[in-house]
């Protein structure tokens, strides 16, 4: 027994990942340039596996640096509760901040993320997630280049965990219900 065999289905294949991973880089490729070169702000953990995926497909100039936000429990369900386990190294004021995040679920994450940078008096401030869940939005949050909409359902792999595990799945995968079910 392994990991994939707690997998009810692949949403998202690693070559579909590759493809469109390469496409938001061609898209944040035509919107920096050198001169106003960006300043990658990963949201770990989930975001690592994209953001390493993704910065090797930007052309421009730009600086990479890692935030930690907790908003989940173990479990599947917000708790609600954000705030900051791991703060930026740099300072971002008069910089060209681009958010990288894995998903957008409620949105409440992104929407603390966003407000506290944009009090550093950022020069821009955009986002860049992999997966949106449009449907489970509780906060108007507004994104510069999104992978993919996902449906509601509990997707796992590619940085994405449950309970600590299945980050390293090279896909983005449904997990079968009963493997969650206790944890709701
Ligand atoms: C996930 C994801 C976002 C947030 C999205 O992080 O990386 O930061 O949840 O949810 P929201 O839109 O409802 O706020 P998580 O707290 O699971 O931490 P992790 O990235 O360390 O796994």
């Amino acid at each position: 027994m392994g990991l994939r065999d707690d997998v009810a289905k692949v949403l998202i294949s690693e070559e579909t990942l590759r493809a469109r991973v390469a496409e938001l880089g061609q898209a944040i490729n035509a919107t920096y340039t050198d001169a106003d070169c960006p300043f990658l702000v990963c949201v770990l953990k989930g975001a690592f596996m994209f953001l390493a995926d993704l910065t090797r497909n930007l052309e421009m100039r730009h600086e990479v640096d890692f935030m930690e936000i907790s908003s989940y429990g173990t479990g599947t369900m917000s708790s609600g509760v954000v705030r900051i386990l791991l703060d930026l190294e740099q300072n971002i004021e008069g910089r060209h901040v681009l958010i990288v995040e894995d998903i957008i679920d409620t949105g409440r994450t992104l929407d603390y993320i966003t407000r506290n940078l944009q009090t550093r008096n950022p020069a821009s401030l955009r986002v860049c997630t992999l997966l949106s869940k449009p449907s489970r939005r509780e906060i108007d949050v507004p994104l510069d280049f999104v992978g993919f909409e996902v449906p509601d359902e509990f997707v796992v792999g590619y940085g994405l965990d449950f309970a600590e595990e299945y980050r390293n799945l090279p896909f983005i995968g449904v997990l079968k219900e009963e493997v969650y079910a206790d944890s709701e």
